[in-house]
This record gives structure tokens, sequence and C-alpha cells, in this order.
């Protein structure tokens, strides 16, 4: 396996680029089962999660090609509605292809995703949606089956809400006959993202970004050239390793209006966040000045999960105490033990964690637990004394497209150790 060394303590200027969403990609992905013909993406980042979406959809016979930074992707001629356990396991973003295979072939047989490292990630409100749609679902040996001869119109309340549950039920719907109303919807940028190519393909669809959707049916969608959103997870990564580094660098192909949470709360911790012509000015305060700040997590646009580790990192050196609450994942605080082992003083309660922030880190080796995780030690090896050698990164490559480069071209001491061959 794959690990990065990186030795602390340099400060870093320059420019970064952002590269594409990944969770606008994957569902835009995944959406284009709905219409016949060539859709092409743009701005696709070059990920192993885009790889094994990539793989999904070739799996059900799906033509894709990558040409400069564009995906191109045909499903006129799919043949196979199924997507298979040893896909599903590897990234449980592909039970995206649930709610178009059934709006569109009246079929479909997904496995289950399974649990995940940082929670049990039901998808019990996918499938209560597509049963209101009219959707027969059955479960059997792991896979979730669900037949309709045409999905119907409904009104239906996601009590929790849920970003993938709300962009499922979406692409269900806007081949449904008759008009669907999403309640509690899920209002993130990338739901926004996804709503937008929908209607760019023919659909019907207001009020994405709000928690109330509607979507009025229509019998056919045709494919489109779409340019799809920064990340801004990948943004705020970078803040926060500007932050703790004290580094005063330039962060271009970001949206600043979607991460408001991010960068409210980060100002807070005294980081200077300023937007320039072609991009966000980032300037780390010194040394040993940085303050403790709280945060909650919250669905947008509250302060995003994605983001909690990356912020604990950053934090563990602040001049004074913090406290974080997650509440959207039960085991999202993997990270910690690995910050510790670099000298973080951090205690966990039920959901809480208390940062008590210390003058220093020490570099250490480490381990990648998941993806955020493995962004959290990152951001605390490039302010940490010494080598950090942080193992397992396949992790980390399933959401950073060439972290080491876009780090090393800042000035950061940092390098990946290919694994030796089996
Ligand atoms: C999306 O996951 C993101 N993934 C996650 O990003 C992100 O952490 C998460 O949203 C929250 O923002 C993609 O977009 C591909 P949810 P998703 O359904 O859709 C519960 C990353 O780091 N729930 O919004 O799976 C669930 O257990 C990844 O890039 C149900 O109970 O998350 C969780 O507690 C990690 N039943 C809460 O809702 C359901 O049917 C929010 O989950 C669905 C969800």
């Amino acid at each position: 396996m794959d690990r990065l060394l990186i030795t602390g303590g340099k400060r870093l200027s320059g420019e970064v680029e952002i590269s594409g969403a990944k969770n606008a990609a994957l569902p835009l992905m995944a959406s284009t089962i709905l219409c016949k013909g060539e859709t092409v993406l743009r701005n696709i980042p070059n990920l192993k999660d885009i790889n094994t979406m990539s793989q999904v959809l070739a799996n059900m016979g799906a033509a894709i090609s990558v040409e400069g930074g564009c995906l191109k992707i045909n499903t006129g001629s799919l043949v196979n509605k199924e997507a298979p356990y040893e896909l599903v396991k590897t990234m449980r973003a592909s039970v995206l292809t649930l709610g178009p295979m059934v709006a569109r072939f009246g079929y479909a047989k997904v496995s289950l995703p399974g649990g995940c490292a940082i929670g049990a990630r039901p998808i019990n409100l996918h499938l209560m949606g597509l049963e209101k749609m009219g959707a027969k679902i059955t479960l059997s040996r792991g896979y979730v089956v669900a037949k309709a001869k045409r999905l119907k119109g409904a009104t239906i309340f996601c009590d929790i809400s849920t970003v993938t549950g709300t962009e499922n039920l979406m692409m269900a719907a806007a081949l449904a006959k008759g008009t669907t109303v999403i309640e509690n919807a899920a209002r993130e940028p990338e739901v926004e993202d996804l709503a937008n190519s929908l209607n760019a393909m023919g659909a019907k669809i207001t009020g994405a970004g709000c928690s109330v959707i509607e979507i009025e049916g229509v019998d056919e969608l045709h494919p489109i050239d779409y340019k799809i959103i920064p990340d801004r997870i990948e943004t705020g990564t970078f803040i926060t390793i500007a932050g703790i580094t004290g580094s005063n660098i330039l962060i271009k192909n970001c949206r600043a209006d979607h991460m408001l949470a991010i960068v409210e709360k980060l100002r807070e911790t005294g980081i200077s966040i300023t937007e320039e012509a072609d991009g966000l000015r980032v300037v780390g305060p010194p040394k040993g000045t940085l303050h403790p700040a709280d945060i909650k997590t919250m669905p947008f646009p509250g302060f995003p999960t994605d983001m909690q580790a990356q912020f604990i990192a950053l934090v563990c050196v602040a001049a004074g105490t913090s406290i974080v609450k997650e509440t959207i994942f039960e085991n999202r605080y993997m990270h910690v033990a690995e910050l510790r082992r670099m000298g973080a003083n951090i205690e966990i309660e039920d959901n809480i964690a208390t940062v008590r922030g210390v003058e220093g880190l020490l570099g250490a080796p480490v381990m990648a637990t998941d993806l955020r995780a493995s962004a959290s030690l990152v951001v605390a090896a490039l302010a940490a004394e010494g080598e950090t050698v942080i193992d397992r990164i396949y992790h980390l490559d399933r959401g950073y497209e060439k972290i080491e480069d876009k780090i090393s071209k800042l000035g950061g001491d940092i390098r990946r150790v290919k694994a030796a061959r089996a």
C-alpha cells in the first residue's frame, strides 16, 4: 500500500487549483443512465471513487471514455441492470444507480452498500421514497431488487435529510408520471448541481437547494454537456492547511458561496480568508496564535461533517480548548487516536470531542482509516515537527486528486512512497 512521507513545519506559499467536486460527479455520472446517447461531463476529478463509478456503469454496458478532463458516458446500450456487491462494497455511492435504473428500465438490482467505517449508513429512506413512487422493493441475499411498470409522482417526507437519498429520489422522479415533492430534502450544493444538470437534460425540477424540491416527471431526457461545481471540502481542507502552517496561499477555482459555514468558522480561529478576483486569499496566523472554536456538524448550510476531521487537526494546536460535536455519523472520530499519536490532547465522550490545544505536534507513523480522517492527518503532519508517515493512503485517493503534487507545488515537504509490488 502506498504511503505519504511528510516533514512538517514549513510555511507554504503560491496557488492551488481546486478540482471538481467528487460528491457532485458521482450522482451526475449515475444520472446518465436516465437518457440514451453520450453525455459529456467536464471538470471531473481523477479519483478512485470516480473510477469505481465508471466501472459500475461499464459493467452495465455503458461506453465510457476520458478525454482531457472530460468524461464521456453513453448509456444507449445498457444490457445489465445490476450494481454488483464487489463494486458497491468499495464505494457505497454506487447506490445512486438505483433510482435512475428503476426510472428508465422499471427494474434494478443493486447490492446493499453495507456498513462503512464512519457508520451504519442505512438506505431505508432511499427505498421508502421509491416505494411511495410505486416501486416494489424486495431485499434478498444482500441485494435490493426494485421493480415498477412506471414510477408515479408522490409526496415524500425524509425524516432525516439525506444527500444521496435526495439525489436518488430526484433522479427517479424526473421520469415518473406526475409530480413528486421531496420534503426535508438535503440542501447541499451537490444536490443543486444535480438538479441543474437534470434540468439541462429536460427535467422539470424546482426548489433544489431548499428543503422542498418539486419534480414534474417528463417522458424523456436527453444527453448534455455539463461542467460540475468545484469541491468545497477540498477547498476547506486547503484553508485548514494554510491555517495550521501559518501560510499565505491563493485558492483558485473555488466557490466561496458554497461554504459560508466553513469560511465563517475558520475565520473564527484567526485565519484570514478574503475573496480576490481569481480566488480565495488565505493567510494563517503566526504559529501558536490560532484561536480555539466550537463546531457542531449539521446538514447544509451548517458546518459539514466532511470538514470535522480537518477542523480537529487544526485546533489541536490552537491556544485554548475547542468543543466539537459530530451529529451526522456515529463513528467519525477515528482520526483522533492517530492525532493523539502525534501529541494531540483530545478526549471523546459520546459524540463530543474536547480538543485542548498543545504547543505543537510531533511527526509519527500514523494510519489513515477513512477519507476525511486521512485528510486530517495530512493537515496535522504539515505542521508537526519532524517526519510523519501516513499509511493506507488509498483512503485519501478516494477524494483528493494528486494532493501530494498540489502541496509540493505550494512548497510542502511531501512525497508518496509506492508500496513494493506484492
Ligand atoms: C453524503 O453521504 C456524502 N457522500 C458524504 O460524503 C457526506 O459525509 C454525507 O452525505 C453527509 O453530508 C456523497 O455524496 C457520495 P446522508 P450520504 O444520506 O448521502 C442517515 C465524503 O467524505 N441516513 O446524507 O450517504 C445516515 O446514516 C462522504 O465525501 C439514514 O438513516 O449521507 C446519516 O446519519 C462521506 N437513512 C445521515 O442520514 C437513509 O436512508 C446523513 O446521511 C439515508 C441516510
